[in-house]
C-alpha cells in the first residue's frame, strides 16, 4: 500500500536520535570455533566481520538505553512522550508487550505504548504508524524503537544462520511540524504472507505451543531458508527503492544516502546499484553489528548523523526486506540539524 502526504496537512520529522549495541563482540574468528564455517566465507557472502551479544537482559533492554540515549542527547523529559512503538520480534515476553517494559525503565508515564511485528521491515512499518499518529494531529512525541536480541533465537550450532545476526537497540524521536520541506515524505509498504515458510520460528506460538518435543527437534530458533530469501530480498528492496524513487521523481544525484536493513552486503550492492547509487551514498554498518532485524536502519542513522554525515535538508531513502514477507522503502529529508 501507498501513501502520499498532501501539502497542508502536518508533517512528522526525526527531532531525535539514540542507540545502543552490547560491549560484548561475537567476531568470525570465534564462530569458527563453533561451527564448520570461516572468516573470508562469512566476509565475503555477507560483508559481516563481527556481531554485538547481550549477556545480561533483554530486548527491553536494548530498547530502553537507546531511548535513554537519545533522551539524554536531545533533553527530552521521558514524561513528555505521548506514545512508544517498539519493532520487535524477540519481545521479552508474550505479553506484555516489550513497549511496556520500555515505558517503566524509562519513565515514560504518560505514554501508551504498543509493539508491532514485522521482522526485518518493524522499523519502517513503525516509523510509518508513527507518522500517521503525529499527521493525524493528536499526538507530540512519538517514540519509535527498533530493538532486537537475536541471540535468543539464534542456534550456535547451525552455521546457515549463526553467522548473520546481532543484538541492538536504537531509537527515533517523531514530532510534527510545518515546515514542509523537511520530514517524513512517503512510504511504500509491502507485505506477502505466502513467504511465511521461508523465514520463521516454528514453535512457541500457538500454532506449535512448547513441548518437549519442539525444544529437542530444536524449533524454537530461526528457520531460513536462505537461497530463497535471497533472491526475493534483492528483487524485493531494489524494486521497491525504485518505485519510491519514480514515484517521487528523484533521481540519483537528489539522494544523499539509501539506508538500507543490513542483512547482507550484495542485498544491499545490488539496491544501489538498481538505484544508480555511488557506494558512498550508501549507510553500511553491517560489517561491525551484522543483521539486527528492527534495529539496523535507525542504527545507521544514528551513527550517520553523529557523525556529521546526514546533514538537514539531506534526502534519505530507507529501504528493508524481512520475514513475512514484508518490505518496504520510505523518503524522508532530514530535518535535524
Ligand atoms: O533479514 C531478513 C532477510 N534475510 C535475508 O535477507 C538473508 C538472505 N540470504 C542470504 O543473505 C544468503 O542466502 C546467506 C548469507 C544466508 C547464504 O549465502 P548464499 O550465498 O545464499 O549461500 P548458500 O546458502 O547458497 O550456500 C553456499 C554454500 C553451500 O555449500 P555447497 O552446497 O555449495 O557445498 C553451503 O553449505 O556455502 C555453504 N555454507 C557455508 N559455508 C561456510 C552455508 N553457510 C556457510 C557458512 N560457512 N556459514
Amino acid at each position: 500500500m501507498s501513501t502520499n502526504k498532501s501539502n497542508n496537512k502536518l508533517r512528522a520529522t526525526i527531532t531525535g536520535v539514540g542507540m545502543y549495541a552490547p560491549e560484548k563482540i561475537l567476531d568470525n574468528k570465534t564462530l569458527e570455533k563453533l561451527v564448520d564455517t570461516n572468516d573470508e566465507w562469512i566476509r565475503t557472502r555477507t560483508g559481516i566481520k563481527e556481531r554485538r551479544i547481550l549477556e545480561d537482559g533483554a530486548t527491553s533492554d536494548l530498547g530502553a538505553r537507546a531511548a535513554q540515549d537519545l533522551l539524554e542527547k536531545h533533553n527530552v523529559d521521558p514524561k513528555d512522550i505521548d506514545v512508544i512503538i517498539v519493532a520487535t520480534v524477540t519481545p521479552d515476553y508474550f505479553f506484555p508487550s516489550t513497549s511496556c517494559l520500555i515505558q517503566n525503565k524509562i519513565g515514560a508515564s504518560n505514554a501508551w505504548a504498543f509493539d508491532l511485528s514485522a521482522a526485518c521491515s518493524g522499523f519502517l512499518f513503525a516509523l510509518q504508524t508513527g507518522t500517521s499518529l503525529i499527521e493525524a494531529g493528536r499526538y507530540k512525541k512519538v517514540l519509535v524503537i527498533g530493538a532486537d536480541k537475536m541471540s535468543a533465537i539464534v542456534d550456535y550450532t547451525d552455521r546457515n544462520t549463526c553467522i548473520l545476526f546481532g543484538d541492538a537497540g536504537s531509537a527515533v524521536l517523531l514530532e510534527p511540524t510545518e515546515d514542509e520541506s523537511i520530514g517524513i515524505k512517503d512510504s511504500i509498504l509491502n507485505v506477502d504472507g505466502s513467504g511465511f515458510e521461508s523465514l520463521h520460528m516454528q514453535a512457541g506460538g500457538s500454532a506449535r505451543p512448547a513441548s518437549v518435543e519442539t525444544v529437542q527437534n530444536k524449533e524454537h530458533f530461526i528457520y531460513q531458508d536462505g537461497k530463497a530469501v535471497f533472491k526475493v530480498a534483492v528483487k524485493g528492496m531494489a524494486d521497491v527503492s525504485v518505485e519510491i524513487m519514480e514515484k517521487n521523481n528523484l533521481k540519483s544525484e537528489d539522494i544523499a544516502y539509501l539506508v538500507p536493513h543490513q542483512a547482507n552486503l550484495r542485498i544491499i550492492d545490488a539496491t544501489a546499484k538498481r538505484m544508480g547509487l555511488e557506494p558512498e551514498k550508501v549507510t553500511i554498518n553491517i560489517d561491525r553489528y551484522g543483521n539486527t532485524t528492527a534495529a539496523t536502519i535507525p542504527l545507521c542513522i544514528t551513527e550517520y548523523y553523529r557523525d556529521g554525515k546526514i546533514k538537514k535538508g539531506d534526502n534519505l531513502i530507507l529501504a528493508a526486506f524481512g520475514a513475512g514477507y514484508t518490505w518496504g522503502s520510505i523518503y524522508l529529508t532530514w530535518g535535524l540539524d
